[in-house]
């Protein structure tokens, strides 16, 4: 959420920037800007509403000279609407300044410091960069030292002082910033997008550090008397530019659906030895899964979707209570966990503030916190006690989808893993279970291969302005994420319900203008599910049925019936998984949206 960047260098810093906002992108898209230090040591300022790509058209006219220095920063609004002036960067004084984050003390720092007639923009962010004007006496880290003790807040901040030329400073608390020494020279960024094409190599800025780039080097300082130097671990990226980039796949959520069978694999296999799941090189002892006597599930969106999922896998097979809650409810309540609890935190980022706040509150109860987490190094990986990475390399589109996946696989393997060492598992039983999983591989590839008759199936949808996904039991929790992905690129109004909840009330909305796509893949409730489907027939629904191959169904059930391999009833979420996401992808390209920036999102959700 708000992508920012920091460069100091040989090179043109404008095209640099420029270049590293289009990969920051995704994490908000409704305005850009950058910050110059030119050679001449003036600052020069570009900022448009819109995509980066206005940014770029608007720098090529406007701005002349040459700049080995410079900030920028890609935004999603918070505090101020969608203008010029609320784009980032903020100049106040001798201070250049972008930000992402949320000032939560702005009021009370516009009023201590007289701003009230100086502000030109409605953010929070340039009260920060006049505060820290104010503050400013020629010692920057004195300065910022002084800034940080002020503001309350999430922040990740670079900042340009306009009598230090070459010189790009940044600071952090919660949102994330990453940073490298590179051939190309200093780089900092929200994340490694911006940074992967001239390294490899980098570093996890600490909190409540100060950065300082210069063109030959990047240092990094305590908030010390004397602003000792500190030396953060370099880590290494284990995906290349190529993975962030479409290699001929019109829209990266299309290329992230394919390449879900490679991170299945990639998250499953190192996790296997001997048949059994092995989470030894996680270093993950098996006294966690042992020593509980309930697992609390915590993620937001769709991270969230994958544990209500987990929940009805896991609950029958281990007989202890598995609850889900949607993390920024969580943390503001008090949840009835303790020491006995292994609490499950889900991030694809490993940086949304409400997930991440809810694992600091599971720490505070003294439960035992395990993150699921895609982003290596990132805030949540770094502060749970333990971390199963899952290898789906960037996800770009906003969208989630084979995050989503693997998330699930990992839960999977954890369900797995814990039935075994509790005694609910054989070995034969895991063994044949792992083996399962396996086998949804080649389902997921079978249901990528109908992409076209997926097609086909949404244009018969796509003129509606409401729809409902129905199931029961796993196919409930399936159908919240085929909600959720129908939703959030294709801005039809889609509601999941439990199949037998349906005619308690909400079957008042059902008719011939309410599609309804019906998952019905578990044996146990199949025959309850088809009366379901019956009832919305009944009512002139356009009804869209996702059954297993296997299953036999009237003709005149449905009027279009999707197949998916037959695979063990508590594994069809994955071949499902991909016929929901086509479902979302084609509907949103067959009205013509925007599929990997849908408005008003963004990736990375930082801020509250
Ligand atoms: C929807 C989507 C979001 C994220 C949610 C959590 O497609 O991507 O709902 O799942 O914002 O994000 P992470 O997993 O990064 O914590």
């Amino acid at each position: 959420m708000c992508g920012i960047i920091g460069y100091s260098g040989p090179l043109d810093a404008g095209k640099i920037l420029l270049d590293g906002l289009s990969g920051l992108e995704y994490r908000g898209y409704d305005s850009a800007g950058i910050g110059l230090c030119m050679e001449d040591t003036s600052i020069c300022i570009a900022k448009k509403v819109g995509k980066v790509k206005n940014l770029r058209e608007y720098c090529e006219a406007n701005v002349h000279g040459t700049a080995h220095s410079g900030i920028g920063h890609t935004r999603w609004a918070t505090h101020g609407g969608v203008t010029d002036a609320n784009a980032h960067p903020h100049r106040a004084g001798r201070v250049t300044l972008i930000h992402n984050g949320i000032i939560e003390n702005y009021h009370e720092l516009t009023e201590q410091f007289h701003l009230e007639g100086q502000l030109v923009s409605q953010t929070d962010s340039e009260v920060a960069a006049r505060v820290l004007d104010a503050l400013y006496d020629g010692d920057p880290l004195k300065a910022i030292q002084k800034l940080q003790e002020l503001i309350v807040g999430s922040y990740g901040f670079c900042i340009l002082f306009d009598d230090q030329p070459g010189s790009v400073y940044a600071l952090r608390k919660v949102s994330p910033l990453v940073a490298s020494y590179t051939h190309a020279g200093a780089i900092i960024a929200s994340d490694l997008t911006a940074l992967i094409p001239y390294s490899n190599q980098y570093f996890v800025v600490p909190e409540d550090k100060i950065v300082r780039l210069t063109p030959y080097k990047v240092h990094v300082y305590n908030m010390d008397e004397t602003f000792s130097k500190v030396y953060p671990e370099i880590m290494t990226v284990n995906w290349n530019m190529d993975a962030a980039m479409k290699n001929g796949y019109p829209h990266f959520m299309m290329k992230e659906i394919h390449e879900q069978p490679e991170a299945m694999k990639n998250t499953i296999l190192p996790r296997i030895s001997k048949g059994l799941p092995d989470f030894s090189d996680d270093k993950i002892p098996d006294e966690i899964f042992k020593d509980c006597n309930q697992i609390h599930i915590v993620a937001c969106g769709t991270a969230m979707h994958t544990g209500m999922v987990a929940r009805a896998l896991m609950e029958p097979i281990l007989r202890i209570p598995v609850t889900v809650t949607i993390a920024s409810e969580f943390r503001y309540e008090q949840p009835l966990i303790d020491e006995h609890t292994l609490v499950l935190v889900i991030s694809q980022s490993g940086e949304t503030i409400d997930t991440l706040a809810a694992l600091r509150l599971a720490h505070e109860y003294g439960s035992k916190t395990l993150a699921i987490v895609n982003v290596k190094g990132s805030t949540i990986a770094r502060e749970s006690d333990y971390v199963l990475y899952t290898h789906a390399g960037p996800e770009i589109a906003v969208a989630s989808t084979k995050a989503y996946s693997v998330q699930l696989a990992a839960l999977y393997m954890i369900g797995c893993r814990m039935a075994l060492v509790r005694g609910k598992f054989t070995e034969k039983q895991a063994m044949d279970f792992l083996s399962d999983l396996l086998d949804v591989i080649p389902a997921m590839e079978t249901m990528i291969a109908q992409e076209q008759m997926i097609k086909g199936v949404v244009s018969h949808i796509i003129q509606s302005l409401d729809a409902f996904f129905i199931g029961r039991g796993l196919d409930y929790a399936f159908s919240l994420e085929g909600a959720l992905k129908l939703k959030e690129i294709s801005y039809i109004h889609a509601e999941a319900y439990a199949a037998g909840e349906l005619k308690h009330g909400t079957i008042a909305l059902i008719s011939d203008q309410v599609p309804v796509i019906a998952i019905a893949t578990q044996e146990h409730v199949f025959s309850k599910t088809i009366s379901n489907i019956r009832e919305v027939k009944a009512r002139g629904a356009f009804v869209i049925l996702l059954t297993k191959e296997g299953s036999v169904v009237d003709d005149n059930l449905a009027d279009i019936r999707i197949r998916i391999p037959d695979v063990d009833d508590r594994f069809t979420v994955f071949p499902i998984a991909v016929v929901l996401q086509l479902i979302a992808y084609y509907a949103s390209l067959g009205k013509n949206l925007d599929v990997d920036q849908p408005r008003n999102l963004a990736k990375s959700v930082t801020v509250e």
